[in-house]
Parts: C-alpha cells; structure tokens; sequence
C-alpha cells in the first residue's frame, strides 16, 4: 500500500502531528507514505500554463533536505523524527490551491479559473498511489470531497485554528491558538491598567468566535465581541463606562475578526480574486476608534494576527493530531473512502466528509460557555 498526504489551507499547531502519526502507524502496517508538497500542488505537473496566477510554485527547495525533490516527499521513521512539537507543517501549505478553480491568467490577460483536478487523479495513478490522506479545514475537506467523487480514495482529517469544522468537537490548533490568545490577553490586561487604558483585542475567527470565547472568558475580558453576536457599540460603551463609574479604569474588549455591528458588515481587509476568499481584518482599529469618540477614553487596539497559527501545539493538541492521524490510517485499513475522523469525546470516530462540509459550527448562543460569560457579568454588545 502507497498513501500520500497533505496539508491544505492555513497552517495549525499540530499539523506535524497528524504527518508523523500516519507516517508511524502507515509503516507498522508495511505501507509507504509520501508527503504531497504545498497542499495538492505537488500533484500538478509541471511546465505549461501551470503557474498560479499570482506568482507562486511548489517547486522551490525541500527545506528538510536542502534540495529540490519535485512533489512528492517520500516520509519514512526519519523524514517524522521529532516533529511532534513543531508548529506549521513539513509539507507546506496553501490557501490557493483549489483544484477545481485554479486561477490562471486567460489569454485575454484577465485572471480566470480553471479545473485542473484531472491531473490530480493522473498524477495519483502515474505515482501508483492507493490513498490519500487530506488535512485540512473547511475548504480542504471540500475539495478533498470533490476527489472522492471523481474517484479518488481519500480520508480527512480535520484542522482550522478556528474550531469551526462541524461534526467533530475539536479540531486540533484551536487550543493552542486559544493558548496564545489568552497570554496576550493576560500581558495587555496589565498594561492596560497601569495606564488606566482600553485596549481592544481582534482574534482570528472568520465566521466563528470560538477563539475569542475561550481566551476572553479566560483572560477576563469585560466585553467579547463575536460573529455569532451583532454588537451595539453603545452597549459595548455602556459596560466601559459602567466600570469606570464602579472605579474600574480600565477595560478588555475582545473581537474576532469576523464580529459585525448591528446592521452592518464584516470589515473586509482585501477582496476575495479567483481562487482566493476575502481576508478580513480591522475591526478592532473601527471598535476602537468608537470607543474613544464616545467615552472619551484612551483606547488602544491591537491584532494578534498569524501568532495564533504559529508555536509548538499544546499537549491537547499533539494528543488529538496523533489520535486523528493513527485514526485516519485505520479508515484506510478498513477502505472507509470519502470518510473524515471526527473528535467524538471520548472517542475518534469517523463520518462521512459530505456530511461536514459547506457550513460551520458556530457557538452557540445558548451553550455552556456562553453562558458562563453573561452570568460573570462579560458584555457581548448585545
Ligand atoms: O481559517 C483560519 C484563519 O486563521 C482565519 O481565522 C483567518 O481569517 C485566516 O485563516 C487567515 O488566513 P491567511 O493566512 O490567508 O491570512
């Protein structure tokens, strides 16, 4: 048996995990593993139109080995030695490399997208492949869906620092990341105070606000502001100007970078092109600027940014990548093609990768945590 893996869509802490914990349990089983380079780009072939449109290959040097080696890795007990506790992936990865919608630019000179994922079926025959593990979030899971319908034996395993994949009750990355959110939260709250200040806090959180849940609850912020929830800056004011009234002269407000007002919109840093969705960003700067003109009050914001996607994946993390990664190897065992392990406490189970696609797992308004939060006396803007 030759499988092959990948790793598509932004990084996560404990990514390594997953690739060294298929690569283990592939070889106790005497299959041979091969590392995809960059997402499903070491599966294109090379030359002709084939360039991304915005300027990027796969084919530069092999980090771990200093050369360059094409698109595919051959992952043996050395290539996985002490990568556990590394953040990012030995494989690369990339948010542009949708298969189906591959941007290129037309002869027209405008940038157009293209299906490209016959060459990723070529490619898998031509390698002699018999599986594929895909990690990846939402949009990795799709395509590798797509695959599978075209024929393509493929497993998912679950990954976004977000913790929006549904069906399964984590995703590895997202504790890690909630780590970090929660240390700068802790570091901000003092000088916050030494200054009588507001800082304002944006997260990561597309569509989601797990992150900013989890580390605002736990780093004591006074307001969180999260997608699920659209915000009345009045009442984010309100709860500001209640603490300053009580003595409190300073204050924590938390945003996910996907948190809307009331009535309005995301703030949009740049627009979805072919083959790419829109980033957000900069809601935490507007928070902030509204804050100051209405309390008065000295306001600082702050992006955490891409430190939630970097650093050594807690031990909640490295546990679940090498459970979902032993797993997705026992899904191949059992030929469960078109199947993605899932984190179903207390066990790794498995469902079907259509059954978890195409939408997310939002937090819920009336769940645990949520309530936990009001019940402190945390302000959702609402
Ligand atoms: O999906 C994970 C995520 O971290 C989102 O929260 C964020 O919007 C996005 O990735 C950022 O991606 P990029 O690396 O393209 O800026």
């Amino acid at each position: 048996m030759r499988i092959a893996i990948s790793t598509g869509g932004g990084d996560a802490p404990g990514l390594n995990a997953v690739i060294r914990a298929v690569v283990l349990s592939a070889r106790q089983r005497g299959w041979e593993c091969f590392g995809v380079r960059r997402g499903f780009d070491g599966l294109y072939k090379r030359g002709g139109p084939r360039r991304f449109a915005y300027g990027k290959d796969w084919s530069g040097p092999d980090r771990r080995r200093g050369e360059a080696r094409g698109g595919l890795i051959p992952l043996g007990a050395d290539e996985v030695r002490g990568i556990t506790h590394l953040g990012g992936t030995i494989l690369g990865s990339t948010n542009r490399g949708n298969p189906f919608q591959w941007p290129t630019r037309l002869p027209d000179g405008t940038i157009g997208e293209i299906d490209r994922s016959d060459e990723i079926l070529e490619a898998f025959a031509e390698h002699r492949l018999d599986a594929l593990v895909s990690i990846g979030g939402d949009g990795t899971l799709a395509i590798a869906h797509e695959l599978s319908r075209k024929g393509l034996p493929v497993v998912g395993v679950p990954k976004t620092i977000d913790n929006d994949v549904v069906g399964t009750e984590a995703t590895f990355g997202f504790d890690t990341a909630v780590s970090t959110a929660t240390d700068a939260v802790d570091k901000l709250h003092t000088t916050a105070e030494s200054h009588d200040r507001v800082f304002v806090v944006e997260l990561m959180g597309r569509y989601a606000g797990w992150i900013a849940l989890h580390s605002g609850l736990s780093g004591s912020a006074d307001v969180i502001l999260i997608p699920e929830i659209p915000f009345d800056i009045e009442k984010v004011c309100d709860k500001i100007r209640e603490r300053e009234a009580s003595g409190r002269h300073f204050s924590m407000v938390v945003v996910a970078e996907g948190a809307k007002p009331l009535n309005g919109t995301v703030v949009v840093k740049e627009e979805a092109r072919a083959g790419t969705v829109e980033r957000l960003g900069g809601i935490g700067a507007e928070v902030a600027a509204a804050i100051n003109q209405r309390t008065g009050k000295e306001t600082r914001s702050l992006v955490l940014g891409h430190l939630q996607r970097g650093g050594s994946p807690t031990t909640f993390d490295r546990l679940l990548a090498l459970r979902f990664g032993s797993a997705a190897v026992g899904a191949i065992e059992a030929g469960d093609f078109g199947s993605v392990v899932v984190f179903t406490p207390p066990t790794v189970s498995r469902r079907r990768i259509a059954d978890v696609i195409g939408r997310q797992k939002l937090v819920s308004l009336e769940g645990g945590i949520i309530m936990t939060a009001r019940g402190l006396g945390i302000s959702f803007g609402d």
